[in-house]
């Protein structure tokens, strides 16, 4: 074989994409997913609201039913997320006096992630533990009943849960910083957290990348001077001992013009230098695409009328690999 998960493995790295339960059902879904993913993860199934869409109602039939897929095509299984700790993104339920005070709060936490990721060990090799909880703008915890009931230890406890539950499992802290202007504070936060969890020792091995770009045209975008402050950040994460993961790439060229020619070979550009630099430490050790066709990215769910279909991932609506795909392959 030698797809993107072969080519990836060549180099000591796994490739993989985030795959939605429906997409099981459709063959030709699945054998992209065969032939060029070593790994898969959950777009949606492992979250709070999906396996707690209600306080007592525990649904594990997607969650399980991906896990089975993996094992069965002899996949690694990521992941995401234990703790979205973010107010929008919470199961309805789950609101400010959802619970009986703050021990009451944490007593729920340490049940749920101690219940999630024991239940999926030592299948999945990596977690995303927490996800997106720190506000880009003022660095602060988002307030979600969590924070607000335990402070920062809400950090600590979640990567607690999930290394007595899964001791075998890669912890990651997972969110969206990315090298674009306006997020230096984003990812001046993301550094305090990070540190202050080292020396506080807390378990977590690396930074989850989300990746997902806003897209206008290469030169402008993915500059020299921009790179160089995106170096400058994975080198102090890399110099606190951290791994860096690449989790949910994609490319969202709405604000690009051109023709969808001119936009591919646009997105396949950034998508290799940007690969390139990533792929310049040694401590990137995968690297997933958050879904593999563009039609179902989740991008376009945000497409207004009149708007330009996105065209952010590997493959094309009739499951033809893009020049994004060629990219990938020459970065690895
Ligand atoms: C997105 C999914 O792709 C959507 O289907 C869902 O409606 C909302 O979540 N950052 C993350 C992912 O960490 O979990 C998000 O996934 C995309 C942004």
């Amino acid at each position: 074989a030698s797809g993107l998960g072969d080519l990836a493995a060549a180099r000591g790295l796994r490739f993989g994409s985030a795959v939605r339960n429906t997409q099981l059902a459709d063959e030709d879904y699945v054998a992209l997913v065969r032939r060029d993913c070593s790994v898969v993860v959950a777009e949606n199934a492992q979250k709070m609201y999906a396996i707690l869409p209600t306080r007592d109602a525990w649904r594990f039939d997607e969650a399980d039913a991906l896990a089975r897929f993996a094992e069965a095509n002899a996949l690694g299984l990521r992941g995401h997320a234990l703790l979205w700790n973010h107010p929008d993104y919470l199961p309805d339920w789950l609101t400010d006096t959802a619970f009986d005070g703050p021990r009451d709060t944490e007593s729920f936490l340490r049940g749920y992630i101690g219940r999630v990721a024991g239940r999926y060990a030592p299948q999945i090799y990596a977690w995303d533990v927490v996800n997106e909880t720190l506000d880009p703008e003022t660095g602060a915890l988002r307030p979600t009943p969590f924070t607000k009931a335990m402070g920062p230890q809400v950090v600590d406890v979640a990567f607690e849960e999930a290394k007595a539950a899964a001791p075998g499992a890669t912890l990651s802290y997972n969110d969206y910083m990315s090298w674009e202007d306006g997020h230096e504070s984003h990812r001046a936060a993301v550094l305090r957290l990070l540190e202050r969890m080292v020396s506080d020792g807390v378990p977590v091995d690396g930074l989850g990348i989300q990746g997902h770009a806003k897209w206008t045209d290469r030169t402008a975008e993915f500059s020299s001077a921009r790179q160089k402050a995106w170096r400058g950040f994975l080198d102090e994460v890399t110099g606190m001992g951290l791994e860096l993961y690449v989790t949910e790439l994609d490319v969202n060229d709405g604000d690009a013009t051109g023709t969808d020619t001119q936009r591919d070979a646009e997105i396949a550009a950034y998508t290799k230098d940007y690969l390139d630099l990533m792929l310049d430490y040694p401590q990137t050790k995968e690297v997933l695409t958050w879904g593999l066709v563009d039609h179902d990215s989740w991008i376009q769910a945000f497409v207004d009328e009149g708007e330009l279909v996105r065209r952010p991932l590997p493959f094309d609506d009739a499951y033809r690999p893009k020049p994004m795909y060629e990219a990938i392959a020459k970065a690895f």
